[in-house]
C-alpha cells in the first residue's frame, strides 16, 4: 500500500518531531518524489544516511537476494554476513574487532561500558571520569544524552551519568583537564561535529588528543556516525589525520538507508566485553549486515570516494561564492552555512523550491547529499539554494 497524501487524521503519532506536511512516496538516485508528484533533488540523504542515494541497484538487490535468502537469525549462531562485514570495516579502518547494533545511540552506549569497563577493570577502579565536547551530538538514549552537550536535549531527563564537556578545538582546555584528573577512562569525539553545526576541529587538534589519551591511558573514542563512510571524502574522517581511535563509533551511512550501526575497538579493548555483557537481538542481523556489505562495496571501488572529495569541492567553492568564504565550512558532503539565526525559513524555501536540506546547531545549514551525487547534480543543488535565498533569508542576514 503506498501511502496517501493525507496522513490518517487525527495522527495518534507521539509528537516528538517536529514534522513538514510533506510525505515521500519514492526515491531515485538523488531524488524524492512526494504524494503530490512534485520531485526534490535529496541534498540530506535521510541526515546523512543514504549513501548510495534511492533505489541504487546494487542495495536493492542485496537487500532483495538477502530478505528472500535469510532475513533475521540470532546472534547465538555463526552469521557470515556479520562475519564478512565485519572484516570489511577492519580493513577499511583500523584492526581491532567489530560488535554490531541498531543505531548511532546504541553504538555510543557500548562504546561507554567499555569505558566503564576500562576503568574498573583494566584501572581497578581508579579511572572513571567521562570527557566530552561542548556543541557534541551523541545520540538520545540516556548514555549517549549524557555525553551530549546540549541543555535543550539534557535537562528534561536529568539527573545523567556525570560528564565533563570541554570547548571543542581547544588545546589548552586539554592539558587543563588532564593535568587536573588523573581519573580520566575516556573522551568521546566527533572529528567534524555534525549537529553542532558542521563544526570543524583546528588542524593537529586530533592528533594532540590522541597524544594525550595515550600518555594518561584514557580511551579515545571517535564517534563516526555522522561522518563516516565516505561522507567527508576519505571511508572515515578521522583518516585525514591519520589519527587511530581505540574506539570508533559507526551507524548513517553504513546501512544506505537499513538501520545498523557498529562499534570497532582494538583487540585490548574488545577483549573487556566477556560473553554475556553486551548485546542486542537485531544486532548485525543478516539483512542489515549484507545491506553494509553493499554499501561497502560500493564505496571501495576504484574513485568512488575520491568523486565525494571532487564533488565536495564543487560545492563548496559554490557556496563561497553564493555566501562568502566565512559561512562555509566542512569536508567532502558534509557541508555547513552558517547564516545570523535559525535556519528553518531557509530549510523551508529550499523545500518550495526542489531542494531538501537542513538544519544543524542554531544557526547553520547543513547539505549532506548522497554521495553518489554528479557534478550536474552539485550545480542544480546550487542553483535551487539561490533562488531560495531571498525568501529564507529575509530576516536572516
Ligand atoms: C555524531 C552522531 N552521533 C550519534 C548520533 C545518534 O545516532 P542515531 O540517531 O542513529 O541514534 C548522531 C545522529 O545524528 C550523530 O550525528
Amino acid at each position: 500500500m503506498s501511502p496517501s497524501s493525507t496522513p490518517a487524521s487525527p495522527s495518534v503519532l507521539f509528537q516528538n518531531y517536529g514534522r513538514a506536511d510533506v510525505c515521500f512516496a519514492s526515491g531515485n538516485g538523488v531524488y524524492l518524489t512526494d504524494t503530490n508528484g512534485k520531485t526534490y533533488l535529496d541534498a540530506f540523504a535521510g541526515v546523512a544516511v543514504s549513501t548510495l542515494g534511492h533505489g541504487h541497484p546494487a542495495l536493492v538487490q542485496a537487500i532483495s537476494k538477502q530478505a528472500a535468502t535469510l532475513l533475521h537469525c540470532s546472534n547465538y549462531y555463526t552469521i557470515l554476513e556479520q562475519e564478512q562485514l565485519a572484516q570489511t570495516i577492519v580493513n577499511a579502518a583500523f584492526p581491532g574487532r567489530v560488535l554490531f547494533c541498531n543505531s548511532g545511540t546504541e553504538a555510543n552506549e557500548a562504546a561507554y561500558k567499555l569505558v566503564r569497563l576500562w576503568g574498573n577493570q583494566q584501572h581497578k577502579g581508579h579511572k572513571s571520569k567521562v570527557i566530552a565536547f561542548a556543541n557534541g551530538f551523541h545520540g538520545r538514549t540516556m548514555g549517549a544524552l549524557s555525553i551530549t552537550s546540549n541543555p535543550k536535549y539534557r535537562e528534561p531527563f536529568a539527573p545523567l551519568a556525570p560528564c565533563e564537556f570541554l570547548p571543542y578545538g581547544d588545546r589548552a582546555a586539554l592539558d587543563a583537564a588532564f593535568a587536573q584528573n588523573s581519573d580520566i577512562a575516556g573522551v568521546f569525539i566527533e572529528p567534524i561535529q555534525g549537529e553542532g553545526g558542521v563544526l570543524m576541529p583546528p588542524s593537529g587538534y586530533l592528533t594532540y588528543l590522541r597524544e594525550l589519551c595515550t600518555k594518561h591511558e584514557a580511551l579515545l573514542i571517535m564517534d563516526e556516525i555522522q561522518t563516516g563512510f565516505g561522507r567527508t571524502g576519505r571511508m572515515f574522517c578521522h583518516q585525514h589525520d591519520q589519527v587511530i581511535p581505540d574506539i570508533m563509533t559507526m551507524a548513517k551511512g553504513l546501512g544506505g538507508g537499513v538501520p545498523i550501526g557498529a562499534i570497532l575497538a582494538n583487540e585490548q579493548v574488545a577483549a573487556l566485553f566477556k560473553p554475556g555483557m553486551h548485546g542486542t537481538t537485531f544486532g548485525g542481523n543478516p539483512l542489515a549486515c549484507s545491506a553494509g556489505m553493499a554499501v561497502m562495496s560500493e564505496l571501495l571501488k576504484p574513485g568512488f570516494i575520491s568523486n565525494v572529495a571532487t564533488q565536495g569541492e564543487r560545492l563548496m567553492s559554490a557556496l563561497i561564492n553564493l555566501f562568502g568564504a566565512g559561512r562555509v565550512r566542512g569536508r567532502g558532503l558534509l557541508v555547513g552555512v552558517q547564516l545570523d539565526s535559525d535556519p528553518g525559513s531557509l530549510v523551508t524555501a529550499c523545500r518550495e523550491n526542489g531542494l531538501i536540506v537542513g538544519p544543524a546547531g542554531n544557526n547553520t545549514l547543513r547539505i549532506a547529499p548522497p554521495l553518489i551525487i554528479r557534478s550536474a547534480e552539485i550545480d542544480t543543488l546550487v542553483e535551487r539554494l539561490a533562488k531560495a535565498l531571498p525568501k529564507g533569508l529575509s530576516g536572516n542576514r
